[in-house]
C-alpha cells in the first residue's frame, strides 16, 4: 500500500502572514424536512429570537422524553450537497467550479488538526472531472459514537443523550420558523413546551477558498439574526447555537477554549459571523447567553485565555494541507484520508483502484456525463 504522508507538526511551518482566504458566499441552499425529507428550498431556516431574561433559567430537559431524534446512523454520502450541485448548474446553465467538494464538517476536522492531536478522522475521496469529493467514512463514525456511548459515566451524570438533548433544546427555544413580526405572541411563549424535533435542517452551499484552492462547501445554519439580504453578494448575518458548561475553575476554562477552537472553525468556514453560547449549569438549566463575533475569537483567545490555538496557523495549515491533497488525488478510483488518534500526521492512501465508490450519488454522474 502506497501511503502518502502530510505532516502536521512542527506548526511553526504554518504561522507568519496568512494564506489567501475568500470570504465565504453561498451559491445555494436546501433543507431537510421535519421527517429529514430533502428539499430544494430554504423551508428549514430558522430566525434567532432568543429566550427572554425572564424565562431563565431555563430547564433544557423538558420534553427528552418526546425528543424526535434524527437516526444518523445511515449513510448519506454527499447526495443532498451534489442534487443542491446539479439543481444549481441547471438553473445557471454552468458548472460549479471547484478543486473540492465536501461537508463543512470534514472541513472542521482538517483545519483544527493542528491543536487537536487527541483525535482522529476518517475521509474517503475521490477525483471527478477536475475536482476531489471528500465525505465522512461513515463507518468510522459510528463506530466512534459506539465507543463514546459505552463510556463509563461517573455516577450522578447525565447520559450523553441527555447532554445532546440539551444543545437541541436550547435550539429549539432560540429560534422561530417566521420572522418575530410574522410570529405571535403565543407561539413565541409556547417554545419550551413544543417537542423537540432535529431532523429539519437549512444548509447552506457557499463558494470558498484557502490559498489557491477553491471549495464547495455545504453545512448546517442554526439561525439568520435578522433576514437575507436583498442583495445575493451580501454577507448573512448567520448564527451560530451552542451550548456549554458554566465555567468555574482554570481546567474548566482551557477546556472551554479548546471548544471555541471548534466553534470558530465551524462558523468560520460557512461565514458565520456571530456565536450565541448558552451557558447552563450541570443539570441542563441555562442560564444565561453569550455573543461572540466569529471573527473577533482567534484574537480574543490570544489575549485573554492560554492561546491554545491560533486561527492563523490552522488556515495556514489548511491552505498547505488542500494543495498538497491536490497533488496526491488527481486519478480515478478512491482514496482514505486518515488521521489516527493522537498521531501527528494525515495519511493518505487509495482504497479502490477504479470508480467512485460510493461518494458519488448516480444522480450527479449522470448529469455530469451527459451527452
Ligand atoms: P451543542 O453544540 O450546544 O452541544 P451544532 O452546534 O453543530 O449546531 O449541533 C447542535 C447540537 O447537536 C449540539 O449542541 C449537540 O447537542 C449535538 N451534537 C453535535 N455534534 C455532536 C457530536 N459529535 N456528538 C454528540 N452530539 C452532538
Ligand atoms: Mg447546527
Ligand atoms: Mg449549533
Amino acid at each position: 500500500m502506497n501511503s502518502h504522508i502530510f505532516d502536521i507538526q512542527p506548526l511553526h511551518r504554518f504561522s507568519g502572514s496568512n494564506a489567501a482566504i475568500r470570504r465565504p458566499r453561498e451559491i445555494a441552499y436546501f433543507s431537510y424536512d421535519d421527517e429529514h425529507n430533502f428539499r430544494l428550498d430554504g423551508s428549514s431556516l430558522k430566525y434567532y429570537y432568543p429566550p427572554q431574561s425572564s424565562q431563565l433559567p431555563l430547564d433544557l430537559s423538558a420534553g427528552f422524553d418526546t425528543f424526535q431524534k434524527l437516526n444518523d446512523a445511515p449513510d448519506e454520502h454527499l447526495d443532498a450537497l451534489l442534487d443542491t450541485i446539479v439543481a444549481l448548474e441547471q438553473n445557471t446553465e454552468k458548472k460549479c467550479e471547484a478543486d473540492i467538494v465536501t461537508w463543512r464538517g470534514m472541513m472542521t476536522k482538517i483545519m483544527t488538526a493542528p491543536f487537536d492531536m487527541l483525535n482522529g478522522f476518517e475521509m474517503n475521496a475521490t477525483y471527478f472531472q477536475g475536482t476531489i469529493f471528500i465525505e465522512e467514512n461513515n463507518s468510522y463514525k459510528n463506530a466512534q459514537k459506539e465507543i463514546q456511548r459505552n463510556q463509563r459515566m461517573p455516577p450522578g451524570m447525565p447520559s450523553q443523550d441527555m447532554m445532546a438533548y440539551w444543545g437541541y433544546k436550547f435550539e429549539a427555544v432560540s429560534v422561530l420558523s417566521n420572522t418575530w413580526g410574522e410570529t405571535s405572541r403565543e407561539k413565541i411563549e409556547g417554545r419550551i413546551h413544543e417537542v423537540v424535533n432535529n431532523k429539519a435542517q437549512y444548509c447552506s452551499v457557499v463558494r470558498t477558498g484557502f490559498g489557491k484552492a477553491k471549495l464547495v462547501i455545504g453545512g448546517e445554519v442554526d439561525a439568520i439574526w435578522d433576514c437575507k439580504p436583498v442583495r445575493k453578494e451580501d454577507p448573512i448575518n448567520w448564527v451560530e447555537l451552542k451550548t456549554t458548561a458554566e465555567l468555574f475553575n482554570d481546567k474548566e476554562k482551557l477546556k472551554y477554549e479548546r471548544k471555541l477552537l471548534k466553534f470558530w472553525a465551524q462558523s468560520f468556514l460557512l461565514g458565520v459571523p456571530k456565536i450565541v453560547v448558552g451557558f447552563r449549569d450541570r443539570d441542563g438549566m441555562l442560564l444565561r447567553l453569550e455573543e461572540l463575533e466569529t471573527q473577533g475569537l482567534p484574537g480574543k483567545v490570544k489575549r485573554e485565555g492560554r492561546g491554545s490555538w491560533d486561527g492563523n496557523i490552522c488556515i495556514n495549515f489548511t491552505a498547505a494541507f488542500l494543495e498538497w491533497l491536490q497533488t496526491v488525488i488527481n486519478t480515478e478510483g478512491t482514496w482514505r484520508i486518515r488521521k489516527r488518534e493522537k498521531s501527528p500526521v494525515i495519511e493518505v492512501f487509495k482504497i479502490e483502484e477504479s470508480g467512485h465508490g460510493d461518494i458519488l450519488s448516480s444522480n450527479f454522474v449522470k448529469w455530469r456525463t451527459r451527452q
